[in-house]
């Protein structure tokens, strides 16, 4: 009879990351930086920002550390405490491509070729993407294992990728007779912010890459450029409707209403009771004006850091350091598992 797999049975350990790309959005702030900050209170949380995955496109050499210096930022801005949680570039810890490689090796070319953000971003243009770009998700397990992190705040649209590092790590532990060395990380996705979607469209995700800007709030726009957003924001003739079934088929109304939740830490249902039988002309104005004073503060010490880069850059140097003393000793582990010469 064979032996029951053993349970992985380590500290908890929470991590995610945000990609140096462009602006930081209410997408972004919602699915992700405020679960970030609620997190460090009772976990070990280690928040990376990803360049290696974000130069999978072409980045500017002369903009990618100013972007990465925003990222951070943005973190610290939402609340993210460097003496509780560590906040670090993915670059500056050597082990996040070293075990990519490591896992490059256990992941199924056919797994990747399911992958639908690597679809969506290469839309017909597949054969003109970097390698870098169809290999993502792989770096991702590798960012999260590096640390043999148990829990990953996400939003929705990271759904498949995190079920993908759960199958890299199931196979490396079957692979090489470790069960239980890596843990099965869990996505941690739910709450009302988990996906926000354009305000120019409510069948698409807000998203840093989308050509118009009326289409997301960033965390740098200022009180009235979000008025203006909101205002200018698709909604439909009808009213604020009375229950969450009549949001159906109102994608837009649905989103807004959603947006309002989760500022106001209130279920869908509460702001349908708040504001059922309104015209978007009292609706949208409070959600102006909701939106405006959660952010304003978030804006402002986001500029605060930007104005003081070095003391953004002491945060990222010693978050490097201790980062790397957490993944050193993994990859250590990793390479006696797999049998390499010296290890
Ligand atoms: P990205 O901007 O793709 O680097 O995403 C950074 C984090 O924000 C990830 O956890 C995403 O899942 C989350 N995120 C991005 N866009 C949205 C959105 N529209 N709604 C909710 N979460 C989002
Ligand atoms: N792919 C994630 C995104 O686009 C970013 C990311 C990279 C990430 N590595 C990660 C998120 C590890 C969580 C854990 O949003």
């Amino acid at each position: 009879m064979s032996e029951a797999p053993k349970k992985y049975e380590g500290p908890e350990r929470v991590f995610s990351g945000v990609q140096p790309s462009g602006s930081m959005h209410l997408g972004n702030y919602l699915g992700a930086l405020k679960k970030f900050a609620n997190l460090q209170h009772e976990h070990e949380c280690i928040y990376c920002i990803v360049d290696l995955h974000a130069v999978t496109v072409w980045q500017d050499p002369k903009v990618l550390p100013i972007q990465t210096r925003e990222i951070a930022s943005a973190y610290l801005a939402s609340g993210v405490d460097p003496k509780k949680a560590i906040i670090y570039p993915q670059s500056k810890v050597a082990a996040h491509t070293e075990l990519a490689w490591y896992f490059n090796c256990v992941a199924r070319v056919g797994w990747l070729a399911r992958m639908t953000q690597f679809k969506d971003k290469s839309g017909k243009n597949a054969e003109a993407m970097s390698v870098g770009l169809y290999d993502y998700p792989v770096l991702q397990a590798a960012d999260i294992l590096a640390f043999k992190a148990t829990h990953v705040p996400v939003g929705e649209d990271q759904k498949q990728h995190l079920e993908l590092s759960r199958d890299i790590a199931q196979k490396f532990n079957n692979d090489f007779n470790a069960s239980g060395f890596f843990p099965l990380p869990e996505p941690l996705i739910k709450g009302p912010g988990a996906r926000i979607m354009s305000l120019r469209d409510g069948t698409k995700k807000m998203s840093k890459s989308d050509p118009s800007d009326n289409s997301r709030i960033n965390l740098t726009d200022d009180a009235d450029l979000i008025a203006k957003k909101i205002r200018k924001a698709k909604t439909d003739a009808g009213v604020v409707p009375a229950s969450e079934k009549e949001l159906e088929g109102r994608p837009e109304v649905k989103n807004l209403v959603g947006i309002y939740g989760a500022l106001s830490d209130s279920s869908e249902q509460q702001v349908l009771d708040q504001f059922s039988g309104q015209g978007f002309g009292v609706f949208k104005p409070a959600l102006a004006e909701l939106a405006v004073e959660k952010l304003r503060p978030i804006t402002a010490s986001m500029n605060e850091y930007l104005d003081n880069p070095n003391e953004v850059d002491k945060i990222l140097s010693k978050g490097a350091e201790d980062a790397s003393a957490i993944a050193t000793p993994i990859l250590s582990e990793v390479r006696k598992i797999m049998g390499f010469w010296g290890a």
